[in-house]
């Protein structure tokens, strides 16, 4: 390598690593206008570019657990435009409150020809010059979304090496591009939890698809150093009759990621994909108290770290300061799960 790339290598290292600092991780409040609006239709919130706005302003001012549990923010195109209704704009908020600014790059999903089922996310045609107008907008990383669902009952056509293949090479393809315009790629391959698999299913084709992501990557030349793995945990589909303890979720995660996951990369960052809030802080716990382990493990959570502030705002200015603390203690038990020093007695507590 150049001496020039080595410089950009360890500038994105850096701030792959403060993206995974130790007692922080990630807010994704990166909910494309769709699926916002559905989380506030849920709540009787009409969404409109100022409600969205409210919203997501009164996360960014908790400032306390901004400063001490989040490490960066994942937003959506809309969001890392707007400014806050004393018209700072949102992006400066998060920086001031010592977090770094992302942003969603894909443009979703959409089905894969011949593949009944099964979609491929789309979004690489222009990302170059879009990465370079979100870096001026303040974004330091990125995030790209794939998503691999499980076929239902015996159909093992689900998923396909075809929508794999075509899934990792587009994340591949992606995460290179951002590390040449300087901007950090989280790579979130999801396997989705709606089916009615059971854990080792979810394992194996988990597994199946890190081993396929990390080729793609090498092939792309994409630094490991600079990046950040999102992936899911290893959990039984939602339908899926049988259920897995804590400890069982814990041991079949990180038997495939030690297996698929080379200690080059700084952090692992999950998504929650639909786990309740105490679900998810209870796996990312486990998870880290079966350390040492050969990186730092933390949370990129959506739905686990917003559905508490969510509910207690209900869209009313009178209800910002309670929704605040709701955020600020999904944070905190999240933070502390990053050591594995959580306890199911903090959350009673609290409550
Ligand atoms: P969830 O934690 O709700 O799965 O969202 C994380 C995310 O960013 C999905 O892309």
């Amino acid at each position: 390598m150049q001496l020039a790339e080595l410089n950009k290598v360890e500038a994105l290292n850096k701030t792959a690593l403060a993206m995974v600092a130790p007692g922080r991780g990630i807010l994704a409040a990166d909910e494309s206008t769709g699926t916002i609006k559905k989380r506030f239709d849920a709540l009787g919130v009409e969404s409109t570019a100022d409600s969205r706005r409210d919203y997501r302003e009164m996360l960014f001012r908790s400032a306390d657990a901004m400063a001490k549990y989040i490490s960066g923010v994942i937003l959506y195109d809309e969001t890392i435009r707007q400014n806050a209704k004393d018209g700072t704009p949102l992006v400066k908020l998060i920086e001031k409150a010592g977090s770094l600014p992302g942003i969603k790059v894909d443009k979703g999903t959409k089905p894969l020809p011949f593949r009944p089922g099964e979609v491929v996310t789309e979004g690489l045609d222009g990302l170059r010059e879009r990465l370079v107008e979100y870096r001026a907008l303040g974004a330091k990383f990125a995030k790209w979304r794939a998503v691999i669902d499980i076929g239902r009952g015996s159909d093992a056509a689900i998923p396909s090496y075809a929508a794999i293949l075509a899934n990792a090479h587009a994340l591949a393809r992606y995460a290179a591009l951002c590390q040449d315009e300087g901007i950090v790629p989280i790579v979130e391959p999801e396997v989705l939890m709606d089916g009615d698999h059971d854990i080792d299913r979810c394992a194996e084709v988990t597994e199946w698809v890190l081993k396929t992501v990390f080729e793609q990557l090498y092939y792309q030349g994409v630094a490991l150093e600079g990046m950040v793995l999102k992936p899911n945990m290893a959990v039984p589909g939602k339908k899926s009759g049988k259920r897995a303890s804590v400890e069982e979720v814990a041991d079949k995660t990180l038997r495939v990621l030690k297996a698929c996951v080379p200690a080059a990369v700084p952090g692992i960052a999950f998504l929650s994909g639909g786990q309740s809030d105490e679900e998810a802080t209870a796996h990312l716990d486990a998870i880290n108290r079966a350390g040492p382990l050969p990186w730092r493990v933390t949370f990129s959570y959506g739905r686990a770290l917003q559905a508490a502030p969510q509910q207690a705002w209900s869209g009313k200015p009178e209800n910002v300061a309670a929704a605040q603390r709701a955020f600020g203690h999904r944070a905190m038990m999240n933070g502390l799960a990053t050591a594995g020093q959580w306890k199911a007695d903090l959350e009673r507590k609290a409550a």
